[in-house]
């Protein structure tokens, strides 16, 4: 068994175990991924103050998210197809994250249901929600989130129409995969991911087969969501939406000062800055580039978390100094799934929790809360002067 120290270590692991095509759903950002590189190099660019003879005895990372006691503030973000990373996957990030202490969402591009999750689950999740045209199917999303208890929605902002991310045209993305013979190629090579799927039953979008209306290829994202998604999205459908839920809400996807301000404006419980971890517009900025511009307009309105790029304990104690209350990570608990179910879930908290712990020691604080930009040493041009 290989040591396991890094989100990294997982990440190889899980290349080795995985369907190309799942690996690469995770791993890709659309066109030229610019943004989802800069995403994570542009958080190498900030460094820390690194202080001396300062008491680190019982430190604490505990914390909130949205009025919610989490053991960090690093929630697992809402990822489509966790189900075919390995099977069941969904339950499996669920009872990790459970476990430890942190929010799991789950996402309406899920392979394991609402309900599959609330099933082997105790205690609330997130659900998330896209922006679709069918009034019935968004109330009855909404609905079955009430009956399994999810405590709040995050609504994603910024995927109306799917970017485009070459690899999935090439692997020909499909979940369950259809039977070629690349793609069956490759599937001799990952006997014991196969194994777990044929003793499953959720091999399908769980949320979704026979409870939306008709598509052509209930098997496709891409051709869900070109049929599905309202592409005509404004604030007012926004607003319709919480009203439709009723309870709290995570409005995911924010990037800009003013729409920050105007998802404050609506009374959402939280944003997200957010650019989709690179998988939408490319060429926009890195994620972690726009938080402090959108704490500094919003922060005292609104409760601001961030996601894209998170990789480490130090990523997200950077996201945290700039004013973030909470963080997501997506592809780092993935690798930890891909490479070895619940138990690699566990390992990725794991890493980040010990990372995040020590380097907060290390930077002079035993509460996580206390966390301010002093910790950091940020480039004088970070956040950039672009016109
Ligand atoms: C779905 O949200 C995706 O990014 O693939």
């Amino acid at each position: 068994m290989p040591v396991i120290t890094t989100i990294a270590d997982l990440k190889r692991l899980h290349k080795r175990r995985t369907p190309k095509m799942f690996y690469d759903y995770c791993e890709s950002g659309s066109w030229s991924e610019q943004t989802f590189r800069e995403n994570t190099s542009d958080f190498d660019k900030i460094r820390f103050r690194q202080r001396i003879a300062v008491d680190m005895t019982n430190r604490t990372t505990a914390s909130q998210m949205i009025g919610q006691d989490v053991a960090m503030p690093v929630a697992l973000a809402p990822v489509g197809l966790t189900g075919m990373q390995c099977a069941d996957g969904e339950i499996k990030a669920a009872k990790a994250a459970e476990k430890f202490g942190v929010p799991f969402t789950l996402s309406t591009m899920s392979i394991c249901s609402i309900e599959d999750v609330a099933e082997n689950t105790t205690k609330p999740f997130w659900f998330q929600v896209y922006t679709l045209k069918d009034d019935d199917f968004m109330q009855r999303l909404f609905d079955r989130a009430k009956a399994a208890k999810c405590s709040a929605i995050v609504i994603t902002l910024d995927l109306q129409i799917l970017g485009q991310r070459h690899k999935d045209l090439k692997n020909g993305l499909t979940a369950p995969p259809k039977f070629t013979i690349p793609t069956m190629l490759n599937l001799a090579t990952k006997w014991t991911w196969g194994l777990q799927m044929l003793q499953t039953k959720r091999r399908f979008f769980g949320n979704i087969v026979g409870h939306a209306k008709e598509v052509s290829d209930p098997s496709s994202l891409a051709s869900w969501s070109a049929e599905a998604f309202d592409h005509s999205l404004n604030w007012d459908r926004v607003a319709q939406l919480m009203k439709m839920w009723g309870g709290p809400v995570i409005l995911k996807g924010i990037l800009d000062v003013d729409d920050a301000k105007k998802a404050a404006e609506l009374g959402a419980d939280a944003i997200i800055v957010s650019n989709h971890g690179g998988r939408q517009l490319d060429g926009a900025l890195s994620s972690i580039r726009m938080l402090e511009q959108i704490v500094d307009a919003v922060g005292d309105l609104v409760e601001v978390h961030f996601d894209s790029g998170i990789r480490s304990g130090q990523d997200v104690l950077k996201a945290l100094a700039l004013g973030a209350k909470g963080t997501y990570i997506g592809r780092a608990f993935v690798n930890g799934l891909g490479a070895m179910g619940e138990a690699g879930v566990t390992k990725a908290l794991d890493v980040i929790h010990s990372e995040l712990d020590l380097t907060m020691a290390f930077c002079g604080h035993r509460d996580i809360k206390s966390v301010d930009k002093n910790i950091l040493l940020v480039p004088e041009d970070f956040s950039g002067r672009w016109a």
